[in-house]
């Protein structure tokens, strides 16, 4: 258990986890950790310099010379990977269809865990992801997990990439959706599922503002 305060965010893709992460950290004067953004620049790794996604070794070596940063400064978060910003690129389409593999390995997971368990242990820290509540953070101070509709999710993930002048299907956004649910609830190791004694939240038909506000308060209480 740390000194510091861990509030953890777990939900399936597009609950709104990221933004609202966000908000709440800055809220709170917290870091804010993606672990997602995390698993998303390794398989950006993967991709750009051509590793056999399947295997396993090849990926997780990958990742032991790849330096993954996430940086908030007043440009607001970035993601670096090799030092190169690579904040727009791990939202591709390419990488959303393989982060699921990438992020299923044993060796990979262990390591990004070592990782964000580092960065948890130095500083208060808000951390959204898949299996902060139930692997990473057992002792947070306040466990949340985000749901949402699919066709809510996929509605919301559709604007901000139309947002940031990405190209974006919405239907192919539901499909990816729904399959990375899939793959992500049923992996053999730390799938996404909702800690006991996590507070859930159904974000579907909840403003970013409600959402955050519901958070605040709930870390308030429970660090007062
Ligand atoms: O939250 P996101 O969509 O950016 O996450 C991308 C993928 O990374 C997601 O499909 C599953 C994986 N992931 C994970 O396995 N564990 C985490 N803590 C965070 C993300």
């Amino acid at each position: 258990m740390s000194n510091w305060v861990n509030i953890a965010i777990d939900g399936p893709a597009g609950a709104g986890k990221s933004t609202v992460a966000k908000l709440v950290s800055e809220k709170l004067s917290f870091l804010y950790i993606d672990t997602g953004a995390m698993y998303r620049a390794l398989t950006l790794a993967v991709l750009k310099s051509k590793t056999n996604p399947s295997s396993e070794t090849d990926v997780s070596e990958l990742l032991n010379h790849s330096h993954i940063q996430l940086i908030v400064d007043q440009e607001g978060s970035r993601v670096l990977l090799n030092d190169e910003d690579v904040t727009l690129d791990i939202r591709s389409s390419e990488v959303n269809q393989l982060v699921s593999l990438v992020s299923s390995y044993q060796a990979v997971r262990e390591e990004m865990v070592k990782r964000q368990r580092q960065l948890a242990g130095t500083t208060n820290s808000v951390l959204d992801g898949r299996d902060i509540g139930t692997y990473v953070l057992p002792y947070a101070n306040l466990k949340v997990f985000l749901t949402a509709a699919v066709s809510e999710r996929a509605r919301r993930r559709h604007q901000e990439q139309i947002a940031k002048g990405m190209p974006s299907d919405l239907e192919q956004l539901k499909v990816d959706i729904a399959k990375r649910d899939e793959l992500d609830s049923t992996r053999a190791i730390a799938p996404l599922k909702k800690a006991e004694d996590a507070v859930e939240i159904d974000t579907t038909a909840l403003t970013i503002p409600e959402v955050v506000q519901a958070i605040t308060e709930l870390a308030k209480e429970r660090t007062a």
